[in-house]
């Protein structure tokens, strides 16, 4: 009998690290120091120098990474802000904390990233920033959507949460845009034992604002410039994500190398494009096949775990069907609306051994035969 293969593995990832994990979570118990303190601190460099930007601010969540830099900008009522329609619902819900309105774009179906040409279909006289998300682990065309958000003096936003150390033209995933937003959620690239988040930023103004901004709007104690939020990164997910960050490039090289196994094993379904100008990081392998339903129903069968992200595109989410935002119901996104009936992610993590890659093969042409 086959053991499950799940889609991520966060326990496994502990098992391995286990002897490091522990050292640093009693380190952070025995300090007595639990909520901003040296292990954040040091977070944050690590993390500024991993991606390429000169500043980094901890926070609560990548929710909480999109959301705290739109107010930092000013972002609010009667602004637009542009997201691709096919990507996790935080990625609008953001936007929509601020009071502005997010607008949906279209993806470019060969990569599921921002397509430049709906982006520029879409910006209006009213559009103050674009968020462009590095889905599955894959970094947008950042070279011409951000030639394109400067020309308008659009404001780059790029949502990391699925790209921790992906590249694009040699620079990585956070070190483009006016910010990078990352999430550290348990089965991201790094993942923390909980909720955290992080932004980068390469304007040391936007850094103090952000870090007034997670922390009640002070900088002083108990001086309230503004109305801010409790948004910090405690020190017990710091203490374990510094560990694994130290492993996050043998980690993604892992990842790249079970992608490769599915490309050589799997034929009759779709496999994800890889743009040769970038480095994926296989945060998910998302296949295409017109009989996916039939697929995952094969794989559940056999204890295995397939996931579709999205299955409903954001423009056709109730949430933003309400009467002020009634025209999300006219909007046609074709490429969206597309993938999201026929992708299908597949297990990958890094500790996926090849006798589980080939099992979900076998079962994906069972299932097509
Ligand atoms: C693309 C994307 N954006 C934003 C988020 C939000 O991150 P978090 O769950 O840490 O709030 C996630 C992940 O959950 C995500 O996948």
């Amino acid at each position: 009998m086959n053991g499950p293969v799940p889609m991520a593995d966060p326990a496994a990832e502990y098992r391995l690290l286990k002897a490091e994990i522990d050292a640093a979570v009693s380190r952070v118990l025995a300090s007595g120091r639990y909520v901003l303190g040296p292990e954040g601190e040091a977070l944050e460099r690590e993390i500024a120098a991993y991606v390429g930007a000169a500043h980094a601010v901890g926070c609560n969540s990548g929710t909480d990474a999109l959301h705290l830099p739109l107010v930092a900008i000013g972002v609010g009522p009667g602004d637009e802000v542009v997201v691709p329609a096919f990507t996790f619902f935080a990625t609008a819900e953001a936007v929509s904390y601020t009071g502005a309105t997010p607008v949906f774009a279209d993806i470019d179906p060969a990569s599921f990233n921002l397509s430049l040409a709906s982006l520029e279909r879409t910006v209006t006289a009213r559009t103050r920033a674009v968020i462009v998300v590095h889905l599955f682990g894959q970094c947008a065309a950042m070279d011409e959507i951000s030639a394109f958000c400067a020309s308008r003096s659009l404001v780059l936003l790029e949502d990391c949460a699925q790209a921790l150390g992906a590249q694009y033209q040699n620079r990585r995933a956070g070190g483009w845009g006016e910010f990078g937003c990352f999430s550290f959620y348990p089965t991201k690239n790094l993942a923390a034992a909980g909720d955290a988040g992080m932004i980068t930023t390469r304007n040391s103004d936007h850094e103090k604002t952000l870090r007034m901004l997670r922390h009640h709007g002070s900088r002083q104690t108990y001086l309230h410039e503004r109305v801010g939020w409790n948004s910090r990164l405690d020190e017990l997910q710091a203490a374990v994500l510094r560990v694994k960050l130290r492993h996050l490039e043998e980690f993604n090289s892992a990842r790249r190398r079970v992608a490769q196994r599915y490309r050589d094993k799997l034929k009759g379904v779709q496999l994800p494009a890889e743009d040769a100008r970038g480095r994926h990081v296989y945060h998910q392998f998302t296949i295409r096949s017109g009989r996916r339903d039939a697929i995952r129903e094969a794989l559940g069968r056999d204890g295995i775990a397939a996931s579709i992200f999205y299955p409903i595109p954001l423009h056709r989410q109730p949430a933003y069907q309400s009467a002020n935002l009634a025209s999300n119901r006219d909007v046609a996104l074709p490429a969206s609306e597309a993938a999201a009936k026929t992708v299908l992610s597949l297990p990958i993590n890094p500790l996926l051994d090849d006798a589980s890659v080939d099992r979900v093969c076998a079962r994906v042409q069972a299932a097509l035969a």
